[in-house]
């Protein structure tokens, strides 16, 4: 499994970690070099932050890198996106998201053979998977189903294959 975390990319079976942009070519070489895969690609809370054309650069090279592989990724509505300056701990960090898509539809079609295996709100998680997570994360989702808020609602976790 490789985290896209902010600025480094985790292998967490070997424990490594690369010091890279997202976007640079170089990590993904030296990941195909060390591993066949199959390769689970998570990035959580980092692409958001990137401008559109370097998140369809992110998708082509984990595409053409690494074929047939996982990506689960987050997306953040338009409603997440507009409401920034007014978040209540968004507002207050100097980083503004910049990418914003109502789901994964969007990012798939932008490559042939790109496949939605799955999407979810925070709120539409399978109980099988809620039942297994702590305490505090369980009420925490409960009390995020209870409000309704649009902005949670337009916030997604997604699985894609990519072709
Ligand atoms: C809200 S934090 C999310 C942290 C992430 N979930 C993790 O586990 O590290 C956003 C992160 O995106 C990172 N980031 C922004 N642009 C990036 C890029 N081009 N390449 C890699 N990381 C980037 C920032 O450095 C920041 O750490």
């Amino acid at each position: 499994m490789i985290t896209l975390r902010g600025n480094f990319f985790a292998d967490t079976a070997r424990r490594t970690m690369i010091a890279a942009s997202v976007t640079d070519e170089a990590w993904a070489a030296e990941v195909a070099s060390r591993t066949d895969g199959p390769y689970l690609f998570v990035a959580e809370a980092v692409l958001p932050y990137l401008h559109e054309p370097d998140v369809r650069r992110v998708l082509d090279l984990l595409s053409d890198r690494f074929q047939g592989s996982l990506l689960a990724l987050d997306t953040a509505g338009p409603g997440f996106f507009d409401t920034q300056e007014q978040h209540d701990a968004l507002s207050k960090v100097a980083a503004r998201m910049h990418w914003y898509c109502p789901g994964p539809a969007g990012p798939a079609a932008w490559r042939p053979g790109v496949r939605v295996l799955a999407s979810h709100t925070l709120t539409s998680l399978s109980r099988t998977l809620v039942d297994e997570l702590p305490v505090p994360y369980r009420e925490m989702l409960s009390v995020l189903a209870a409000q309704r808020l649009p902005q949670a609602e337009g916030y997604r976790l997604n699985l894609l294959r990519l072709p």
